[in-house]
């Protein structure tokens, strides 16, 4: 496994995988590797017969408040553990790399990134979409893997590679959760004792509203009561974001549930902001 920090060593490791034949997969992330990811390592090599990951902590998604300083980063671990899931190139770009000169150029996909996520986090799925055109021009992959735990982002990724005809296939790959249902993150560690319990939460009231929905097709609204109802008895210190039933291809709210649905939520825990989503169709 090589571990490059420049765009031409990418590119030239590439360029000879492609010359020997190989398919190229390309995981992108922002480090502090956990079972999702390797997930998706895993994944990229069954797919594919050269793996990239990617590890660059995106300043340009973060917003003003949140956490781009205290971001938990563990470059060591994380190479070690791309090396044991059989990775083949890890890029680690700096920031001057990716924004040197202060990027004037930035990929927004307008609507998919208003809802959910994108109310509270205004500006961060364009800094999502121009690091991840970025870097797929910078890898030139076959493939792209990411996971359904950020739906919302695979979406918008989908959307971003059809109307600007990337060369690339998106693949989703499931959510990997914790025994206990939380969805694996690597803001989890923020979470105190007592958060980390009460975490459990999310992906209860989910289980919850996909029951629900299987059994009776009620109003949106019924389940989303019901959620909100379940967050508070099981989490008295979360504080919901949202909690919403959207159509899963354009994100709008939906007023029934008899058709396939997204139910997604995000919920804050000190410092902590988790989400999580099932797809129910
Ligand atoms: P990051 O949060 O590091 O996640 C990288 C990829 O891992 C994303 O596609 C995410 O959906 C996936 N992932 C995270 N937790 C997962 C879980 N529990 N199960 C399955 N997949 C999981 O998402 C980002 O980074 C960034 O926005 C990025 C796409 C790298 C652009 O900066």
């Amino acid at each position: 496994m090589k571990v490059v920090q420049r765009t031409e060593d990418v590119r030239r490791n590439v360029a000879e995988a492609k010359a020997a034949g190989k398919a190229v997969g390309l995981v992108p992330t922002m480090g502090r590797l956990h079972e999702g990811h390797f997930s998706l390592i895993d994944a990229a090599k069954a797919g594919c017969g050269y793996v990239v990951v990617s590890i660059f902590v995106n300043p340009t998604q973060f917003g003003p408040q949140e956490d781009l300083a205290a971001y938990p980063r563990s470059p060591e671990d994380d190479k070690a553990g791309c090396r044991k899931r059989g990775a083949d190139l890890v890029f680690m770009p700096s920031v001057e790399t990716m924004c040197g000169g202060g990027p004037l150029t930035t990929v927004a996909v307008t609507g998919l990134a208003e809802t959910l996520c994108g109310r509270s986090r205004p500006a961060h799925f364009a800094g999502v979409c121009t690091v991840v055109a970025k870097l797929l021009n910078i890898v030139q992959s076959d493939k792209a893997y990411f996971g359904a735990k950020d739906y919302q982002q695979s979406v918008i990724v989908r959307r971003m590679v059809e109307d600007l005809n990337f060369p690339v296939q998106i693949v989703v790959c499931p959510t990997v959760r914790e025994a206990d249902g939380l969805a694996m993150s690597s803001r989890n560690e923020y979470l105190t004792a007592s958060h980390r319990k009460q975490a459990v939460a999310l992906s209860g009231a989910l289980g919850m509203a996909e029951e629900m929905i299987r059994k009776s097709h009620p109003p949106a609204a019924e389940v989303v009561r019901a959620m909100v109802d379940h967050v508070a008895a099981n989490a008295p210190d979360g504080r919901i974001d949202y909690v919403q039933v959207v159509d899963p291809g354009d994100l709008h709210d939906v007023g029934t549930t008899d058709g396939p649905v997204l139910v997604a939520l995000a919920v804050r825990f000190g410092e902590a902001r988790l989400i999580d989503n099932v797809l129910v169709d």
